[in-house]
Formats: structure tokens, C-alpha cells, sequence
């Protein structure tokens, strides 16, 4: 039997791979979006609402009585959340906050997702145990989310690194910022010395989807890629992969060293230990080069170049 899911973020990276997968695996996704105006696939129904609304949102959790709620929604780039510091804690800190107590209040179970930015980079690899410490405005926000919805016991905390894919809006994800700065010709300042371990939104919803049946895995959990790489490498092996010069996809590497301001507030190598998710779910964590065959280059990138 399927589940009922309510899914927030529906336009993002991670929930535009997350509803078709659930859909495909039987669930009922309804899919929450914000600004977003076009018809998602997989859902069976689409709903706009600004989650700013705690009103709204609790009367439409009420009224959907969904199973399990997936909070997909966030302001996830660490900028825009020092350029909107209200909304942004609004999104990521507020809105989770409330989402666990109407889902304790419905009986459904929520799962938050967050990121590895709530370590600080220096202490790698991370166990899900280890002290969290915040090093910039967005992490601070996951990690009070985090700590809001952790009171209530059924709930999962699913922390992400830094995530590749295709995204609804095809400007989203790692790939597509590269192709967005070559398409402007601009070149890519990646640094050689800050590690992730990067995967794919699909391979994301792919843990999700097991997630969502799988109410015993609970707490703060990790799911990433199998294999650190740092962002000089990523950007190196995009551009390869999609058989691009380096004159039409310049790449300039730098150094954290060499950069103060970076040293404070971004973190040098946010390796994660998948245990115990590596062993309680069926799929694999996925290696670069399959993260990679799963990107496509965007339809604006064939007429911009
Ligand atoms: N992307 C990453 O590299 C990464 C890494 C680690 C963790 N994470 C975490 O994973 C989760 C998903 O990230 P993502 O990259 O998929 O996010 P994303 O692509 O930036 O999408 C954000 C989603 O939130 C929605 N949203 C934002 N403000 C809203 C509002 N006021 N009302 C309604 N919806 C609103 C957006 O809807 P509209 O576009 O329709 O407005 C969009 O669907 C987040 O919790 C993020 O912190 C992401």
C-alpha cells in the first residue's frame, strides 16, 4: 500500500527528483510549491503556498492528513540567506519548526532535510554523533532547525552534502551554475582545497523514497556520495564529461589558503560516515562518474552558446 506524502520544495533540486520516484513506487506525493508555475510531474496534486504562512500550512496539513511529511523546502544557498536573513530563517527555521508540531499533532512523520554545513569542516569525516558547529548564517539556521524538530521522536533529520543533478528550473544544481558562468564567459573559481562529497538529487530521492517506508530509521541521518572529491575536481570532470574545451569552459583554481574570508565561513572538507544508512537502505551511495552519467546539459546552454 502506498503512502501519503506531502512534499514541500516540489520545484527544487531535491523534491522535483524526489515526487516522480515516490509516484513510480506507489506513494501519493502532493507537492508544495512557492513561485513556481508550471505543472511538476509526479504529483498527484500541486499546491502554491508561501510555507512563510504557519496558518496555512497547518490547515493544509490538516486537511491533507498526509502519512509522512517531506520538507524539501529551504532558502539553500548561503548568500541569499545573508541577503534575506528574515525570510530566510523564516524558511529555514521557522517552518520546519512548525511543520514537527503539526505533524506530531496529525500523526504523521516528518523528514527534515539538512546538510552537512552544520560541521565545520575541520574534523572530517563526520559520524551522524559528532558536535555540530555552525561557521556561517545558513548552517546556524539547519542546525536550530535540526535541534525544532528533533523534539519530536518519529521524526528524521536527512543530512546532504553539496548536491549535482537536474533541477525543475535547470539552474540550480552544480553543473548547471558551471554551464550558467561559462555561458556568460565567465570563468569558474573553484577551490583545490575544500572537499565534498557530492551526489546526485536522484540518488537523494532514491534514499528518500526507502526513507519514507521505512519509519524505524529515525534521528539524524546521513546520505551522500561515495567518494570525497574536492570542488577543483568536480568542475574539472563536468566540464570533461560534457566534452567541453577549457576555452569554452574556463576554470581558475584557488586556494582556501590564499583566502581569509573564505577560511571563516566555508567549510575546508565536509566528508560524511553514511552509517548506519549505507547498510540499512538498498541503494548504493553513487560514485562521481555514475553521479555524472546522469547529467544533462540544459536545453538554454544548446541556444546561449
Ligand atoms: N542543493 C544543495 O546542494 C543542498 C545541499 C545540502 C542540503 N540541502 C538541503 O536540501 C533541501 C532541498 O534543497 P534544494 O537544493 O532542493 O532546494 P532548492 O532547489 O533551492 O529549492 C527550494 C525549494 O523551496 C521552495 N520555497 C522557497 N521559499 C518558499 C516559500 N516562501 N514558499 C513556498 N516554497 C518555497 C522553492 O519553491 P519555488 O521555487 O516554487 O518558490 C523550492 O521548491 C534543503 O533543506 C537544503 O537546505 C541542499
Amino acid at each position: 500500500m502506498g503512502l501519503k506524502i506531502l512534499l514541500t520544495g516540489a520545484s527544487g533540486l531535491v523534491g522535483g527528483s524526489f515526487a516522480p520516484l515516490a509516484t513510480a513506487a506507489g506513494h501519493q506525493v502532493t507537492g508544495i510549491v512557492g513561485r513556481w508555475s508550471h505543472t511538476l510531474p509526479g504529483l498527484a496534486r500541486q499546491v502554491a503556498l508561501d510555507l512563510q504562512d504557519e496558518a496555512a500550512v497547518r490547515a493544509l496539513v490538516r486537511e491533507e492528513r498526509p502519512e509522512v511529511i517531506v520538507n524539501a523546502a529551504a532558502i539553500s544557498e548561503p548568500a541569499q540567506c545573508d541577503a534575506e536573513p528574515e525570510k530566510a530563517w523564516r524558511l529555514n527555521v521557522a517552518l520546519p519548526g512548525y511543520l514537527a508540531q503539526v505533524a506530531v499533532e496529525t500523526g504523521a512523520r516528518l523528514i527534515h532535510l539538512s546538510t552537512e554545513q552544520v560541521f565545520d569542516g575541520a574534523r572530517p569525516p563526520y559520524a551522524i554523533g559528532d558536535p555540530r558547529r555552525a561557521i556561517n548564517r545558513y548552517a546556524q539556521h539547519k542546525l536550530e532547525a535540526e535541534d525544532r524538530v528533533l523534539v519530536a521522536a518519529q521524526t528524521a533529520v536527512l543530512r546532504l552534502p553539496l548536491l549535482m543533478g537536474n533541477s525543475p528550473g535547470v539552474r540550480r544544481s552544480v553543473h548547471e551554475r558551471l554551464l550558467m558562468l561559462w555561458a556568460d564567459g565567465k570563468a569558474a573559481k573553484l577551490y583545490l582545497d575544500e572537499i565534498r562529497q557530492t551526489c546526485t538529487a536522484d540518488s537523494v530521492a532514491a534514499a528518500l523514497v526507502e526513507l519514507c517506508a521505512r519509519p524505524d530509521l529515525r534521528g539524524a541521518l546521513h546520505w551522500a556520495g561515495a567518494e570525497p572529491i574536492s570542488r577543483l575536481d568536480i568542475g574539472r570532470r563536468v566540464r570533461t564529461h560534457f566534452g567541453l574545451t577549457e576555452a569554452q569552459a574556463p576554470i581558475i583554481a584557488v586556494s582556501r589558503r590564499d583566502d581569509p574570508a573564505a577560511q571563516a565561513t566555508r567549510q575546508a572538507d565536509l566528508s560524511l560516515d553514511l552509517a548506519p544508512l549505507a547498510r540499512e537502505l538498498r541503494v548504493r551511495p553513487e560514485t562521481f562518474d555514475e553521479a555524472l552519467a546522469k547529467l544533462r546539459l540544459p536545453a538554454w546552454w544548446r541556444t546561449q552558446t
